[in-house]
């Protein structure tokens, strides 16, 4: 089946991201792009101040941007990918479910609302089936799933084998995330260049509500959060892409640096077009991972993770993934694999 996908957001930082993603993609064409109305009317190749490192691919850059309604978008498209600011996003993604598309998103409103779907495939793919309940409650023939925040999902596969393997009870974590996570108008040279800036706002409540969402149990009716307790400091550092974090993990069983090694190696991926073969590739190397070296391993998809050692109550490691890829683009298409997968669309 060939998936006709929409992109909300398509001129920014993860839009370009996802027209880089899905153009190759095997199993989604892209049909419509839409952005701000200072955007629309205008071609893809007006419209936006393409970025990244190859050429806007043919098939698209002469397509014409719509405006962020469902008018604008063909009935027949099958799948709409979400990357508009939460602000934006807080108020369309609601009208194009209600329209009748499902939406992959990643923008971070509704992410932790009851019935709204935090997902990583290879994590909690059962919690999809929220989507139900979610259509029961709001009455909608479209359906809204989200990936999380970026910083969040490079630590929760670690963090899913920790738990498999011993139980978390604290988790602890500082982050060093690239300029890109704040979008193309984020954060500014002068702020950035030589420097480091040690709060990013929201960031720290978001990773400590999300990964206790997305490590919880749904029981067919709804998610119950996962209850060990999460503290982040989130920093920005001039790095491009690739967010970087030292976690320390307080578990419920003793660890060792052996079993939590070969627990995060041995952590499942997924048989899904844009799924890693290994998800989580452990180094030896206590200099590893870093971002330059390291985020597009998998394609961008992989997380990678190292400087295993043990603590008095539990283990401490670093962790690594390109964020505009695993951590926003490549993380909702993933989403919109599996939900081809499950017949959702
Ligand atoms: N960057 C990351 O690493 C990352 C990671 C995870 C999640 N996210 C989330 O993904 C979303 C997008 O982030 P980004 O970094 O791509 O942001 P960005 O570079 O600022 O791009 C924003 C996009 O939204 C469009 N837009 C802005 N205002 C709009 C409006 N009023 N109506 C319709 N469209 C509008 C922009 O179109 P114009 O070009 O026409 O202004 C642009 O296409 C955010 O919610 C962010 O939190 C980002």
């Amino acid at each position: 089946m060939t998936v006709r996908a929409g992109i909300l957001g398509a001129t920014g930082a993860v839009g370009q991201r996802l027209i880089q993603l899905l153009e190759p993609h095997p199993d989604f064409d892209i049909a419509a792009l839409t952005a701000s109305d200072s955007s629309a009317g205008k071609t893809y190749r007006e419209a936006a101040k393409w970025r990244i490192g190859e050429p806007i691919p043919e098939t698209v850059a002469e397509m014409t941007v719509g405006r962020t309604d469902p008018a604008d978008v063909p009935d027949d498209v099958d799948l709409v990918f979400s990357s508009l600011p939460s602000s934006v996003g807080e108020a369309v993604e609601p009208a194009f479910c209600e329209a009748g598309y499902v939406v992959s998103s990643n923008s971070s409103n509704a992410r932790q609302d009851a019935d709204v779907p935090l997902v990583i495939p290879e994590v909690n793919h059962d919690h999809l089936d929220l989507l139900e309940v979610q259509r029961d409650e709001r009455g909608w023939d479209g359906a809204l799933l989200k990936n999380p925040n970026c910083s969040t999902i490079t630590m929760v596969p670690p963090l899913a084998a920790v738990d498999d393997a011993y139980g978390l009870e604290r988790v602890t974590v500082a982050t060093l995330q690239a300029v890109s996570g704040a979008g193309y108008s984020g954060v500014s040279s002068m702020e950035i260049i030589d420097n480091a800036l040690p709060h990013i706002g929201g960031e720290e409540e978001k990773m400590e509500a999300e990964s206790r969402k997305l490590l919880g149990e749904f029981d067919g009716a709804e998610v119950h959060w996962h209850d060990a307790q999460v503290n982040a400091s989130c920093n920005r550092i001039p790095t491009i892409d690739g967010h970087l974090e030292n976690v320390w993990v307080d578990t419920v069983e003793a660890a060792t640096v052996d079993g939590v090694t070969e627990a995060m190696a041995a952590y499942p991926s997924l048989d899904l077009p844009s799924s890693p073969a290994e998800l989580v590739h452990v180094f030896e190397e206590p200099d590893r991972p870093q971002p330059r070296l390291d985020r597009d391993r998998g394609g961008g998809m992989a997380v990678t993770a190292g400087g295993v050692r043990e603590t008095a109550d539990g283990v401490q490691f670093n962790c690594l993934a390109h964020n505009t890829i695993r951590g926003a683009a490549g993380a909702s298409i993933l989403n919109g694999e599996l939900l081809a997968d499950r017949g959702f669309l």
